[in-house]
This record gives C-alpha cells, structure tokens and sequence, in this order.
C-alpha cells in the first residue's frame, strides 16, 4: 500500500497527541500537519478521553480550526507557561534545530514555542536536512512593511558569503500583493545557495536589523521529534 505523504503527517501528528495529558495547557500548532494534532486534540476531547485542556494557538487559522472544534483556548498573557507545544516544520537539521514559517506564522510560534516546557515537532521524512536551508526552500523572516526593501537588501548583505536572495512572499491572482502575516507586518523568504554555518551568529546578526521582527530558524528549541517515513515512525528526544 502506498501511503501518501498526508498521510505520513497525520501518524506523526497522532503519536504526539499520545503524549497529551487531560489538564495540560497546550501549544497549538500550524500548518498541515498540526492541523492533524488539532483535529486529534478535538476528537479526544469530544469523546471524553481528554479533558480539562487550555489550547493556545499559534495563528488566527488555528484559532479559528481549534475553536470550530471546542477546544478552549486562552493565550500567553493568561497562561506565559504551557505545559507542552506541537508542530510540524520545514526543515529539521541533524541537531533538531528546525526552519519554520512556511506557512507565515512563524512568530506566534516562537512565542508560543519558547514558553514551552516540552516542544514536539512532528514531520513526515522529507523534512530531515543536513543544514539549515539545505532542503532549497526559503528561511522566513519577518519584518515591518516600513521601506522593506532597505531591510531585503540588509538581510541579503549578512549572507553574501552563502549566495543569500531574498523575496517579498507575495500572493493572490499574479503575485500581486505582498502576503501580510497576522501581525500585519511583512515576510522576506531567504534562498541560499551554501550552508550559513553558525546559526546563532546568524540569528543574532539577523535579529539586530532594526527591521526584522522575528525568522524562521528555531534553534535549540525542539524536545522531542517525531518522525513518520514509510517504514515507520522514530522518536527522538534531546
Ligand atoms: C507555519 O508558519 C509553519 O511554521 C508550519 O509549522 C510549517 O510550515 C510546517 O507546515 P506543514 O506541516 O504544512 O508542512
């Protein structure tokens, strides 16, 4: 039987949720393979296997999946430490460090995902890198609309060394218009063409462009990854 990559999300989505436990305030996810965490989350609720759970999205899409669902929500300001976080990424690197922000909700992640005590990033096997931006696709970065292009080219000249090309993420009918995240600011997707080498150095060098809001690399913030390829699922813990 040949098991779509949807699939694959879904079985690493469903193995973290074995981990939740009735009374956890919990991170919620976003993107396509969250949504299956979501979803379990849920079911889990409805049936009464799960109670007492607090879920604190990570995007206005999930808010909006979670509260469909019944899930009570809340939010940092209520609840600054969460018992345990899932989510998929873009990218996870040999040491879990992770890209994520594809799906442009790169921020409230990290804030969520930083006041975590467990985090549990679940990816199918096309996610494993062995560098960060080694999978072609883009490292997001948010940054205010103010003169964005100064602050393209600033992102652009840290990483001349890796061939660094930065785009305004754009969308609708012909690219038209620049894609504005849920905080009303703007996101610049990085392409580089060789291995950034220290991430932290980069993420400092990145976070101290006045411009910048917040990027997409999650460095040292995963406990747990989960796995699902076609020969199963691993886990691995830091
Ligand atoms: C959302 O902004 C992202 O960080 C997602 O968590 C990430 O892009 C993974 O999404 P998929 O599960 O849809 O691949």
């Amino acid at each position: 039987k040949v098991v779509t990559q949807d699939e694959l999300k879904k079985i690493a989505a469903y193995k973290a949720v074995e981990f939740v436990q009735s009374g956890m305030v919990l991170g919620l996810g976003t993107g396509s393979t969250a949504k299956h965490a979501v979803d379990r989350i849920g079911e889990l609720l409805k049936t009464g296997k799960l109670n007492n759970i607090i879920g604190i999205p990570t995007s206005k899409k999930t808010h909006e999946q979670a509260e469909n669902l019944g899930i009570p929500l809340s939010d940092l300001d209520t609840h600054p430490i969460i018992d345990m976080a899932i989510d998929g990424a873009d990218e996870v690197d040999p040491l879990m460090n992770l890209v994520k922000g594809r799906g442009g909700s790169l921020l409230r992640e990290k804030m969520v995902e930083t006041a975590s005590k467990k985090f549990i990033v679940i990816v199918d096997g096309t996610k494993l890198v062995d560098y960060i931006g080694g999978s072609g696709l883009a490292m997001p970065v948010e940054i205010v609309p103010f003169c964005w292009k100064f602050t393209l080219q600033r992102l652009e000249m840290l990483f001349t060394d890796a061939g660094c090309v930065g785009k305004l993420r754009t969308e609708g009918e012909g690219g038209g218009v620049a894609y504005v995240t849920d905080n009303g600011n703007y996101i610049i997707d990085l392409y580089f063409d060789k291995d950034i080498g220290d991430l932290k150095a980069a993420s400092d060098a990145i976070l101290r462009l006045a411009g910048v809001v917040e990027h997409g690399m999650f460095i040292d913030m995963a406990t747990t990854l989960i796995v699902a390829g076609e020969s199963g699922v691993t886990i691995r813990n830091k």
